[in-house]
């Protein structure tokens, strides 16, 4: 089957650094359908060759060592441009004829991109259904729509509203790119293609979950953006709660879109809403030291760049066990990992035995950068009397498998051309996540509650995150996984080769 992927915003920065390096690299594996079009569309005067030859440099610097100027030379004839303006519905109709002169009389299937800024989403999908771009008597029709999905569940549901005139839900695709890390989508893998973790998986076992996405980077030139939206509508109502859902659902009945969406409404159905009393005890937020001084930020802005947020579930499997969700910029290091903290034994006949959670057996379930899973354990030390310690199976992809971790985009992408919804988020879904977050905005709006604290870039946060985690009984597991694993084997080859 032919496939056509028409990309709105083709000038812009994703384009270059993640589409075509995606599309690219699917071509260089035998993996994209043939024959696949790629069209652009955007205001940016361009003709054919010219585009193809900006996304060559882009690609190249992109794509990085995969970059083969041969496979580029057979990809290439297949990109397109087509110069018009997303509020023009008249760009539309020559859109259309464009279109129909590409793939001629034959039938094929069409991926619409919105890879635009969010103000032209609404346009877009208007003008595309009322120039019939929608219907599907010559093919099936589909549209990825790019996080932000909306700013609060309102304009979410207008955004769904306006989806809903002109498709059908089956050919909208809510893209999260997080769920086409091959490490998320292994939490699947973990919790149902083994036996052994799952009867461990609730509040008998389980002392608490946490979920950090930590960042180095500063948010940089996009000042603009990140003061509408700040770390909680950046981060948390799409990737952290992405994760979570996964790592709280049920089992679905099969691997299919609407079996697994069905499971994570479920979870998002089943968090405690937080009560605008609640929120300066359950939340933390921080800003970093310099985010007032970056390019497009108020010299007073409030916008928070840390947060911590503790989420409840109230349902049989996790009720009882909290969910730290934390995120932010200008971190100690880059990191975004699962903690699953057991319980402690019930009676610890030994010495230097689990004292304080951080002791307890810990499932760390690195999501990137240093790929992989970490059992942590408490073992006899040798010669000691009966001494123990925490110690730790490691897991790591890059020991076990070659060929390294592909970007997110790549498998997404595929994934919308071949029709399959499992890893994009439903509209219920992207409601339910907002409905979770907008309460903490309010009441941080209203209250001014909990305090806004600056911590210091390259910190893990403001240090008034952990003494909120000590006032729970609790502690942050914070270990940069890439030091950590360098530093380890490091500190494990002299007593191997002993
Ligand atoms: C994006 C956010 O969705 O995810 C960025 O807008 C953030 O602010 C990025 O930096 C993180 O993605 P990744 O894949 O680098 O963890």
């Amino acid at each position: 089957m032919a496939h056509t992927v028409v990309i709105f915003g083709a000038s812009g920065d994703l384009t270059n650094r993640k589409l075509v390096p995606a599309l690219y690299e699917l071509y260089r594996k035998r993996r994209l359908p043939q024959p696949t079009r790629i069209v652009g569309f955007s205001r940016t005067p361009f003709g054919h060759e010219a585009w193809r030859e900006e996304l060559a440099e882009s690609t190249a610097r992109f794509a990085g060592e995969s970059f083969n100027a041969t496979a580029w030379q057979g990809f290439a004839p297949a990109l397109f441009y087509h110069s018009g303006d997303i509020e023009r519905p008249g760009d539309f109709a020559s859109l259309r004829k464009c279109l129909a002169e590409l793939e001629g009389e034959q039938e094929s299937t069409r991926v619409y991109y919105l890879a635009t800024a969010p103000r032209f989403y609404e346009p877009a999908i208007a003008h595309l259904g009322a120039a019939g771009l929608a219907e599907q008597s010559l093919g099936v029709r589909r549209i990825v729509v790019e996080k932000p999905f909306g700013g609060d569940r309102t304009s979410a549901r207008r955004l769904n509203d306006a989806l809903h005139r002109a498709f059908a839900e089956q050919q909208v695709y809510r893209i999260d790119h997080y769920l086409g890390k091959e490490t998320v989508q292994n939490l699947l893998v973990l919790r149902f293609a083994n036996a052994i973790f799952e009867p461990i998986w609730n509040r008998n076992y389980v002392d608490h979950v946490e979920i950090t996405a930590a960042e180095e980077v500063t948010v940089g030139h996009r000042g603009g953006y990140y003061e509408r939206a700040g770390v909680l509508r950046d981060m948390f109502q799409n990737h952290l709660l992405q994760q979570l859902t996964l790592t709280a659902m049920e089992a679905p009945a099969r691997f299919e879109a609407d079996a697994i969406r069905d499971e994570k409404v479920k979870v998002l159905r089943a968090i405690r809403p937080m009560r605008p009393e609640d929120v300066a005890a359950q939340t933390v937020r921080g800003q970093y030291a310099g985010y007032r001084q970056e390019p497009q930020v108020a010299p007073d802005s409030q916008i928070e760049t840390f947060a911590a947020v503790k989420l409840l579930i109230d349902n049989w499997r996790w009720q009882g066990v909290p969910f730290y969700l934390r995120s932010g910029k200008a971190m100690s290091c880059r990191t975004t990992q699962i903690v699953i903290q057991f319980r402690e034994p019930p009676h610890m006949l030994f010495e230097g035995g689990p004292r304080t959670a951080l002791e307890a057996n810990r499932l760390v379930i690195q999501i990137q950068p240093a790929e992989g899973i970490q059992l942590h354990f408490q073992t006899k030390v040798p010669d000691a009397g009966m001494r123990v310690r925490l110690t730790d199976l490691d897991f790591r992809f890059q020991d076990k498998f070659t060929g390294g971790i592909p970007d997110a985009y790549q498998r997404l992408l595929l994934d919308v051309m071949h029709g399959d919804a499992s890893l994009f988020a439903r509209s219920d879904e992207v409601e339910l996540a907002w409905g979770i977050i907008d309460p903490i905005l309010a009441a941080w709006c209203e209250t001014g509650q909990p305090e806004l604290f600056v911590y210091e870039p390259g910190a893990w946060g403001p240090p008034g995150s952990w003494d909120w985690m000590l006032q729970q009984g609790r502690q942050w597991f914070d270990v940069c996984p890439v030091l950590h694993y360098r530093n380890s084997t490091s500190a494990r080859s002299p007593s191997t080769s002993q």
